[in-house]
């Protein structure tokens, strides 16, 4: 059971614990910081931690979404870029047919002819270099472009010539080869059955037009394609990526159609698809830098990260606001708790001043009765009608009675003065152990021996030096022991002890003698109580002892049964800093 004060009211029980605290409005500020921390961090932890663990989540799905998406992306391009250039393709291949058939063409053309039909071309597309006219033997009988000396030459050996002869079909797109220019160029040959000869109409390409065409029709700058032959070799490439007929960077599986792939080139990461063309056996390859593809996806992710770190510092603030502003409420409403806390004390203190007066009243009316009583049987002794012994050892007598009543009355008020009057205790480290013995030693030591009454010591060695003022706290113990032994018979035993406990010295008086019932150890802290016969005890020993602790910042607690002992223990703080601390 705690109390705030001598004299407060507390159930009665057979055995009580009762603690004598002091205001602490030190203890209230700590309480509030611990609290406004705890706030603060747990309300952080509660909602960052899901943020956090949201955060992680959607970043990893986020990841995994960017790449399918790249890739998708990727594989879309490719596609749209495939379909434009086999529309290419066959759109030169009609060109040539349509020369072919047309009704005036001649068997035999003429020069003027051949360089219509060229223009015819270029017209149609700049990528045309050239054009031949091949009779059934694979002559070339008319031609048109910047190789005249091709005029005359007989391609029969010529592998594209061959295939398209021999081939199912009319027409013939070849592979990059150099050929009689030795130039790196492709053909596209058509062959039609006339009176049972074949004749053959050629034109050359130049892959570099070819090229220009794929990069203008290539949806977004960082995708770059090249088109390579089944064996890997560059048909159409960028001048300053790669060389045309020179091994690709990247040959696609055997029989896989289109794909998207992740490779290393010059340790740049990218993502590489590619598709096969329909009219040609070429394939399409289209590259793209990884930090590209994914930088439109990473840019989206930055805004998200920024505007939630944004949210996350806005409601951090609000919750610290918040908090701040709770706190200022509880600490506001904890001083107006403590300030009516103090207006009780103080009301309490009157009350006790008011018993303090009374008790003074009573205690000095008994010596004055007794001065009075014996002044005037002096008087009645000096009265020679009345016949009384007035011998001066008879007088002596008399007047010595009125000194113990002076001594009595001055010793009432000497105790009073202490407990009224609040000097500031002069504080230095002490061992309370070594108080206690200085208590006990010499004249109480040898009283206890000679009545058989066992002294037992029980001191913690880990308890540290105190801020203390020694001579205020010695008389503490003196009334503490005082009191034990009063409350003994032979036989029993007393015991002091110390004990480290937290941030706490706990120093106690116990003992196996008469204790105390509930309604005693109610009243044993208020001015004036004491069982004692009159003469023997105040009953200012434990209000002063109370007064004292209290002003070292320490409690006062009782533990008491009737018949069994008492335990007092007085509980004194460690100064901050010392090795007992923490
Ligand atoms: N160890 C104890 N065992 C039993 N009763 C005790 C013990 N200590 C104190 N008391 C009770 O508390 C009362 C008040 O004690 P307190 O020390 O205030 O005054 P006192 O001892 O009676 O007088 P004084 O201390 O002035 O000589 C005592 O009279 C006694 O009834
Ligand atoms: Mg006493």
């Amino acid at each position: 059971m705690t109390i705030s004060g001598p004299g407060s009211r507390a159930a009665p029980k057979s055995t009580l614990n009762q603690t004598v605290d002091s205001p602490q409005p030190e203890a209230s500020k700590g309480y509030f910081r611990h609290l406004k921390h705890g706030l603060q961090i747990g309300l952080l932890l509660a909602y960052l931690i899901p943020i956090a663990i949201l955060i992680v989540f959607f970043d990893s799905r986020f990841n995994v979404t960017v790449r399918e998406s790249s890739k998708l992306h990727l594989a879309a391009v490719v596609e749209s870029q495939r379909n434009t250039i086999d529309l290419f393709m066959q759109k030169r291949i009609v060109n040539i047919f349509n020369l072919f058939h047309l009704r005036d063409f001649s068997l035999s053309p003429s020069q003027q002819e051949m360089d219509s039909y060229l223009s015819n071309l270029v017209q149609a597309n700049d990528a045309f270099v050239d054009i031949g006219f091949f009779n059934p033997r694979g002559i070339q009988v008319g031609y048109a472009g910047p190789y005249p000396h091709l005029l005359d030459k007989d391609y029969t050996k010529e592998k594209w010539y061959m295939e398209l002869i021999s081939g199912r079909q009319s027409y013939v797109v070849s592979d990059l080869y150099l050929g009689l220019r030795l130039k790196p160029h492709f053909t596209i040959g058509v062959r039609q059955l006339i009176d049972g000869n074949h004749y053959v109409i050629r034109t050359s390409l130049d892959p570099d037009k070819l090229y220009t065409f794929l990069q203008t029709t290539s949806q977004g700058k960082s995708v770059d394609g090249f088109l390579i032959n089944k064996e890997g070799l560059y048909q159409a490439v960028d001048p300053d990526f790669g060389r045309l007929l020179e091994p690709a960077v990247f040959i696609p599986p055997a029989g896989q159609r289109d794909d998207v792939v992740r490779i290393t080139f010059n340790d740049t990461p990218m993502l590489v698809a590619y598709a096969w063309l329909k009219e040609v056996p070429w394939c399409l390859v289209m590259r793209q830098p990884l930090s590209m593809a994914y930088s439109e996806y990473y840019a989206l992710r930055n805004t998200l990260i920024f505007g939630t770190a944004g949210l996350v510092l806005a409601i951090m603030f609000v919750i610290w606001f918040i908090v701040n502003l709770v706190i200022k409420w509880g600490e506001s409403l904890e001083r107006d708790r403590a300030e009516l806390k103090s207006q009780l004390y103080h009301a309490h203190k009157l009350v006790s001043v008011g018993q303090l007066a009374g008790g003074v009243a009573h205690e000095i009316n008994n010596p004055l009765a007794i001065i009075a009583s014996e002044a005037g049987l002096i008087r009645d002794m000096l009265d020679p009608d009345l016949g009384l012994d007035s011998s001066p050892k008879a007088l002596i007598k008399e007047l010595n009675e009125i000194d113990k009543a002076v001594y009595r009355a001055k010793s009432i008020t000497q105790k009073i003065l202490s407990f009224v009057r609040k000097t500031d205790p002069k504080l230095v480290p002490s061992d309370v152990a070594q108080l206690l013995e200085e208590v006990v030693a010499s004249v109480k030591e040898q009283e206890f021996k000679v009545s058989n009454i066992n002294l037992e010591r029980d001191y913690d060695p880990a308890v540290p030096h105190l801020m203390l003022d020694p001579d205020l706290i010695r008389q503490v113990f003196l009334n503490l022991v005082n009191n034990a032994s009063d409350a003994i018979k032979e036989g029993d035993t007393i015991t002091l002890s110390t004990r480290l406990d937290g941030g706490f010295v706990r120093v106690a008086v116990a003992d196996t003698g008469e204790g105390m019932d509930a309604e005693t150890l109610e009243k044993i802290f208020m001015p004036f109580y004491t069982s004692k016969e009159v003469g023997r005890g105040t009953g200012l020993g434990l209000p002063i002892a109370l007064n004292i602790v209290e002003g070292m910042g320490g409690r006062m607690e009782v533990e008491s049964a009737r018949g069994k002992g008492s335990a007092f223990t007085v509980v004194l703080p460690v100064p901050k800093g010392s090795p007992g601390q923490g």
